[in-house]
């Protein structure tokens, strides 16, 4: 048997968590043979209802689950952590502006991030899912100066499931037969849902349907679905996010098929022009680990001005909360090449828990 790796997740309570975490602990995400140590995290209030999800997690007794332990805050919860999922934050309330989301999240990512800095395993991979991602992302990461800005990423396979599952519907296709489709930008209805480079069935897809049904249906379609749920559901999109964030772990992990494209937001390097600095979708393969942007798609000009505008966006995101982004990560976010890794593994441990939380005690839940 493998040895297990530590997970945490913060929200652990919530909507997505109540889907994603027993994915996780049923080797979907991390793969059939690898155990699992949950660090699950939560604010204070909500501890007992996360003592109940621990509680059915244990019942599930999945065989790849090697142990339980819940937090109250992020400094216990993040120690060790080989992979952070960073699912909490604070929705936007009545009256409130999306300014006002940016500052309140800002804050919260920024602890967090300074909290992944000091407490987790110096390889941790960081997905960042609460709204706003990117700009979470990006707070999260400029918080954390001793590591890589390229450990952290934000959700958009979302939007990739999103159009590949919608264009299989339109198109009489299945998701399998779909490759290439590109989001790129940020995950709000700015995002760009490109197929000029995907295929159906190994031929190119916009051959194969009306380009007035992608410009005017599939593209606000797409951009629009979360709020599309919402409006249906009277709730946010809860599975099909836990869904896309086993996908896009499971992928920057364990690496993507061959000739595969998966989209990623990731640190802006300045490729396809896009300003550095900023957390942005991309189009990415994924090999031992690692993700790297895949180069040399032409962009006409449809495309062109479509990623001026997701880029626009996230440059007035980060213009909202630059006062709160420490100077000293500024470089290391504006040239990820002079961001050097100590290499350095100072959790090498993957074993038991090194404290009992208060909250829970039982046998395995820790
Ligand atoms: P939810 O309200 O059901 O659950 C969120 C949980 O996070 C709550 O239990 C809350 O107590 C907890 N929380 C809040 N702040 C926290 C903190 N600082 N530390 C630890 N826990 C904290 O929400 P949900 O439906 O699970 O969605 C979670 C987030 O994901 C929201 O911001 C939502 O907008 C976002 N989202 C993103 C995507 C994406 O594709 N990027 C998709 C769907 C939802
Ligand atoms: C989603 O895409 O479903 C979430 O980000 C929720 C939202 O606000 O759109």
């Amino acid at each position: 048997m493998r040895r297990p790796v530590r997970i945490a997740v913060t929200g652990a309570a919530g909507a997505i968590s109540y889907s994603l975490l027993f994915k996780i602990a049923a080797g979907e995400m991390m793969g059939k043979d690898q155990p699992v140590i949950l660090q699950l995290i939560e604010l204070p209030h909500a501890m007992e209802s996360l003592r109940g999800v621990a509680m059915e997690l244990e019942d599930c007794a999945y065989p790849l689950l090697h142990t339980i332990t819940l937090h109250d805050n992020v400094e216990d919860g993040f120690k060790s952590a080989h992979y952070a999922l960073l699912v909490g934050a604070r929705p936007r309330g009545p009256g409130m502006e999306r300014s006002d989301l940016l500052e309140v999240n800002a804050e919260i990512f920024a602890r967090q991030g300074r909290a992944l800095n000091d407490f987790a395993n110096r390889d941790v991979k960081v997905l960042v899912t609460g709204n706003p991602a990117n700009t979470n992302a990006l707070i999260a990461s400029r918080n954390a100066p001793n590591l890589s800005p390229s450990q952290f990423t934000c959700l958009t396979r979302l939007d990739h499931n999103r159009a590949k599952g919608i264009l299989a519907s339109h198109s009489g296709a299945t998701a399998r037969d779909i490759n290439g489709i590109i989001i790129w930008g940020n995950h709000s209805p700015t995002q760009y849902p490109d197929l000029h480079q995907a295929t159906i069935l190994g031929e190119p897809a916009l051959s194969q349907i009306d380009m007035d049904w992608y410009r005017d249906v599939f593209i606000p379609q797409v951009q629009q679905r979360g709020g599309a749920i919402i409006d249906a559901r009277g709730l946010s999109s809860a599975a099909s996010a836990a869904q896309a964030i086993v996908n896009q772990m499971h992928d920057w992990v364990l690496g993507t098929d061959p000739g595969e494209i998966v989209s990623m937001g990731i640190l802006s390097d300045g490729s396809y022009g896009i300003e550095k600095g900023i957390f942005f979708s991309f189009p990415v393969r994924c090999n031992y680990g690692r993700y790297q942007i895949v180069r040399g798609i032409e962009i006409n000009e449809f495309s062109q001005q479509r990623l001026n505008d997701t880029e626009q966006e996230l440059l007035d995101e980060k213009a909202v909360i630059e006062h709160l982004l420490p100077k000293e990560t500024e470089a290391s976010h504006l040239n990820l090449s002079i961001c050097l890794r100590s290499g350095v593994t100072l959790y090498a441990d993957g074993t038991g828990p090194e404290q009992t939380s208060k909250f829970m005690t039982t046998n395995r839940v820790m």
